[in-house]
């Protein structure tokens, strides 16, 4: 599944690296966030830099607020395509080589699958994946079961449909292969056909012996699931507006949906949404998705402490 050593953790590229231990251990970090001190300043005198070729609002923000609420400073460039030297050709592996020599980690976000695991074969400081392309998203992976842990006290023994763009969707991707370090789970992948789960996120949970299965109907899947999982189709993946058209507004969570779902369930989303969440659903205390982008800052401030205090 990974060819990157388990432990100990220097570079954050893909869900492979995590075991069991070292998630609790996080979590059990990330809980402490919450209630940590306004003064408390235990990453004071660092820097983080983080490197977006890719947009983004939830993982740029929340790694910065994570760094400066942990007493860092940041160091950022938000549209690095465009806005860094990547422009006149730079590499990405010349660039973070650079950036090294300025920052204590890097958080790098690019449109390439792989990019991540590029950067931190160069890197002398951490490099944390804030996504690469349809490849994999790991903090991503490690809010989400951080939020299932915290809405539904466990992370083993659950039912978890994964809905929407499974293919392109590295926050969907991520999280399969993160459940996979769980115990007694249950995965329903419900997508539309040009976009079905991976065959190697498949074959790293047969690896595991997690059960999985397709069901292409949402309304049957969700009085089963104590979780479910929406995504957004990922426009931008997609070569033809034809081929994203197909796929678009087949999955759609609404008051009709929820009805369907127990009074337990999880509505979770990854962000941003288009139209596969409708708003009137925003107001049901199942919708987690809000609750989960915040929990974002408390893991990603648990990790920034494991990966830079005492470095
Ligand atoms: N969930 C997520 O990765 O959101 P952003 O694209 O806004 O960072």
């Amino acid at each position: 599944m990974s060819t990157l050593t388990a432990a100990p953790i220097r570079h954050v590229v893909e869900v492979g690296q995590f075991d069991r231990a070292w998630l609790e251990t996080l979590f059990d970090r990330a809980d402490r966030m919450r209630d940590l001190p306004r003064d408390a300043d235990p990453l004071r005198g660092r820097i983080l830099a983080t490197l977006f070729y890719e947009p983004s609002t939830r993982t740029r923000l929340s790694f910065e607020s994570a760094m400066l609420r942990l007493g860092g400073q940041v160091v950022s460039t938000e549209n690095a395509r465009e806005f860094s030297s990547a422009i006149k050709g730079e590499s990405v592996e010349d660039t973070v080589r650079i950036v090294a020599g300025y920052a204590d980690a890097i958080v790098i976000r690019h449109h390439e699958q792989g990019a991540a695991a590029r950067a931190a074969a160069v890197s002398p400081v951490p490099v944390l994946n804030g996504g690469d392309g349809p490849g994999e998203h790991p903090t991503q992976a490690l809010l989400d079961l951080y939020t299932i842990r915290h809405e539904r006290g466990r992370i083993d023994g659950l039912r978890v449909a994964l809905v929407g763009d499974l293919r392109f969707g590295r926050a969907a991707r991520s999280l399969a292969l993160l459940l996979g370090l769980t115990h007694d789970t249950e995965l329903v992948f419900v997508s539309p056909p040009a976009v079905p789960m991976g065959d190697d996120v498949r074959a790293a949970l047969d690896a595991r012996g997690v059960r999985y299965r397709d069901e292409p109907d949402l309304a049957r899947v969700l009085p089963e699931v104590d979780i479910v999982y929406q995504t957004r189709i990922q426009r931008e993946r997609f070569a033809t507006p034809q081929e994203y058209a197909a796929s678009r507004g087949v999955y759609v969570i609404d008051r009709a949906a929820l009805g369907r779902m127990r009074p337990d369930a999880v509505v979770m989303h990854p962000l941003p949404r288009v139209d596969e969440i409708a708003a009137e659903v925003d107001a049901d205390p199942r919708a987690a998705y809000f609750r989960q982008a915040q929990n974002g800052v408390f893991v990603r401030m648990a990790l920034l402490e494991l990966l830079l205090a005492g470095d």
